[in-house]
């Protein structure tokens, strides 16, 4: 009891001393907003909107900019998940998550026997039949409402005409540079012959410009087929690679339910298998409701144990149980995100004792933190929550000559082989090992909630596994602590992955004193950089307002709307 008095005490201290900037303003529009880590993408999705478009038209456009903005994560050789809820009728998601090729398998990092990490992540056998292009396509068939050719139009004016190089862009391009000059046609357009681009400099993309016209006049068809699919299998084939034409024709875009949950009244729409994102969201919120967050305070040690422990058990269940649903028929999904079962899992949490996560039990394979999320919200209140990615910063930096377009390298989210798992971190579970057409799992989390059947809240964002923890600490920041959007995504970051069995929580957002009390408790903490890169968009249903928060942690990013 008095150790309990004293950890309250101690949390009341705490609060005193963070450093959320209460206080901050959000975004404001009425009559829509889109919300990327590119200023241009974002205003060309808003124009969309303008011009009558809906939010599935905005995001075919935007989706497009971003493949020439930002090159980084944008993409058409990636792929990634949309979830879409219409302001009337039942919330879908569409996957386009890369598949295995079909000569892939689950021993193909194994070099002389042994796991190979560089195969994995960084060659040509690093790459997964893209997406992007047939799941953009698939929402705008079934939901769109503008022509096709001109919702692809912008983006392929700013690669042929170019745009202005932000400092942020410049950045990360000279700090890539080492890894486009593997690649002749990346080190061509992504530097002028071996020296980078400076910020202000017009980047001019016209090989990109030329596939993404086949694409405008052709739909999947001018990428798929034909002579973009040609250039990639040339690329494979000249390199170890293993996509065919016949790989890029069988790949097939899905449209899936939501993963729906509750949290306190809200009704919850998340991403499920072959993502990870919406049955952990689910699962942490069913978990936590049974605490009064509120009532112990943003911020105090309290809730982050509470919250680390909510976050180590559904890692736990991630690494456990999720693949692709198409190959893997036996994941229990409506349990792992059930109240009864949360119920169970909150029963173990001491609330003053941090757990053990029990090592290599269940593991899974390294993420990288470079992917990108938007949210968008249309006139009509129709919600869009895009995250996709070509996994690392650039994918496998991989440019395909003539086609200008970076590939993934998003096999790399693939187990590392059958029965290797080990106390270094190796992977070698079942569920999520390679195979033809087979999708890889995922972490992304594009999520939305609405409220009394209306829209409510849209939010995303990336940061490979950290993003399941960033998505959920926006809608706990929003609906518990009763932050705007922009105070929700500002607000210190902490993340907890099961394993290894540590808080990692973002510098300077929580104080020395709250950090003593959770490693009183048996916590080990580590402080670090900035998590992710949220966008996040609140309807303020009283005001017909849409209140935006737009991250400040990553280099260039904005919101557009009126
Ligand atoms: O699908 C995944 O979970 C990872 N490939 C995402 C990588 C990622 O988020 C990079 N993000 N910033």
């Amino acid at each position: 009891m008095i150790r309990r008095t004293v950890l309250v005490l101690v949390a009341a201290l705490a609060v005193t001393s963070l450093t959320v900037q209460a206080g901050s303003t959000p975004h404001r529009a009425k009559l829509g907003m889109v919300i990327t880590q590119s200023d241009i993408a974002s205003q060309i999705g808003f124009q969309v909107i303008k011009n009558g478009g809906n939010a599935i038209d905005a995001v075919v456009a935007t989706g497009f900019a971003l493949a020439v903005t930002h090159p980084t994560a944008g993409n058409i050789g990636g792929g990634g998940f949309i979830v879409y809820r219409p302001a009337k009728g039942e919330p879908v998601s569409y996957d386009f998550r890369e598949v295995g090729p079909s000569r892939s398998s689950p021993e193909m990092w194994l070099k002389d026997g042994k796991y190979d990490f560089e195969t994995h992540h960084n060659s040509h056998l690093s790459v997964g039949v893209p997406g992007t292009v047939a799941g953009l396509h698939m929402a705008w068939k079934e939901a769109g409402s503008k022509p096709w050719k001109e919702l692809v139009q912008p983006a392929i004016g700013l690669a042929r005409d170019g745009f202005e190089i932000s400092h942020g862009l410049a950045r990360s391009l000279a700090g890539t540079l080492d890894e486009f000059k593997k690649y002749p046609a990346s080190l061509a357009q992504f530097s002028k012959n071996g020296t980078p681009y400076q910020a202000g400099e017009i980047l001019k993309q016209p090989d990109l410009a030329r596939t993404l016209t086949r694409i405008a006049d052709q739909g999947p068809a001018g990428f798929y087929e034909g002579e973009t699919a040609a250039l990639i299998e040339k690329e494979m084939k000249a390199n170890g690679g293993l996509i065919t034409m016949g790989d890029l024709k069988a790949y097939q875009a899905k449209k899936r339910g939501v993963v729906n949950g509750t949290y306190r009244g809200y009704d919850v729409y998340g991403m499920p298998p072959p993502s990870s994102g919406g049955m952990a969201v689910v699962q942490m919120l069913n978990v936590l409701e049974g605490f009064d967050l509120k009532a112990n305070g943003y911020g105090s040690a309290q809730n982050i144990h509470l919250t680390a422990e909510a976050m180590r058990r559904a890692f736990a269940d991630r690494a456990r149980y999720l693949g692709d649903p198409d190959f893997e028929k036996d994941i229990p999904l409506p349990m792992l995100i059930s109240k009864d079962y949360a119920t169970g899992l909150r029963k173990t949490i001491n609330p003053n004792k941090a757990s053990k996560s029990v090592v290599n039990k269940f593991e899974w394979t390294s993420e990288s933190p470079e992917t990108t999320h938007l949210s968008i919200v249309d006139a009509n209140r129709n919600a869009v929550a895009m995250t996709y990615t070509l996994e690392y910063g650039y994918g496998s930096r991989i440019v395909v000559p003539g086609a200008g377009f970076l590939l993934n390298n998003e096999m790399g989210d693939f187990n590392a082989g059958p029965g290797l798992t080990d106390e270094r971190g190796l992977v070698g579970t079942n569920p999520n090992l390679a195979r033809p057409g087979k999708r890889m799992l995922s972490s992304m989390a594009p999520t939305i909630i609405a409220k009394d059947g209306q829209l409510f809240m849209v939010t995303g964002t990336p940061g490979g596994r950290t993003i399941i923890n960033t998505v959920l600490t926006t809608i706990l920041n929003v609906i518990d602590y009763g932050m705007n959007a922009q105070e929700a995504v500002d607000a210190g970051r902490m993340h907890h992955q099961w394993l290894p069995d540590r808080i990692n929580l973002e510098r300077y957002g929580f104080s020395a004193d709250t950090i003593k009390m959770l490693q009183s408790m048996g916590h080990t903490v580590n402080e670090g950089g900035g998590q992710g890169a949220a966008q996040v968009i609140v309807f303020n249903q009283k005001d017909n307002m849409l209140e935006g928060g737009v991250d400040r942690r990553p280099a260039d990013g904005g919101a557009a709307g009126k």
